[in-house]
């Protein structure tokens, strides 16, 4: 499903949508360039599963943990993770279990089974294509 976001506003929408689908144990994998808006979507999923506190980059402690909502949102950030043993070391898996969301921006796990992937690309300005494949129907 391709869709087109003109401004932030557009985007936290599309994340509402999405949310209102999520159950414990979902993953999410976000995609696309830096700047493209991932952790503007995440701020997105955030507010429509009620969490209030304020959803900032993770890019330096890899995970951020938000409780107080309909479901805990795990949001990671493996920009500068380098390697497989690395990942395992953040532990992803155990989060997997924990009743929550996985978000995962710059992903370098390949053991995510049916993930909901979204995928942002800059048509420039504040325009962006958002295409969201979920896999936990398609497989
Ligand atoms: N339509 C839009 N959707 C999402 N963000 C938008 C849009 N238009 C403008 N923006 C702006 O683009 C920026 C996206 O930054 P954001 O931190 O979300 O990107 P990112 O993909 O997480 O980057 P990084 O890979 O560095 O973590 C924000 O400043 C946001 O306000
Ligand atoms: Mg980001």
């Amino acid at each position: 499903m391709k869709m087109i976001s003109r401004c932030e506003k557009d985007t936290f929408a599309l994340a509402a949508d999405v949310a209102k689908t999520l159950r414990a144990g979902d993953v999410i994998l976000l995609h696309g360039e830096l700047g493209a808006g991932k952790t503007t979507f995440t701020k997105g999923l955030a507010k429509a599963l009620g969490i209030e506190e304020t959803v900032t980059s993770p890019t330096f402690n890899y995970v951020k943990e938000y409780q107080g909502g309909r479901l805990p949102l795990f949001h990671f950030d493996m920009y500068r993770v380098s390697d497989a043993d690395e990942v395992y070391e953040l532990g992803l898996e155990e989060y997997f279990y924990r009743g929550g969301v996985v978000v995962v921006e710059w992903n370098k796990f390949d053991g995510i089974e049916r993930p909901i992937e979204v995928s942002i690309r800059s048509l420039g300005g504040d325009v962006r294509e958002i295409e969201i494949d979920d896999k936990r129907i398609d497989g």
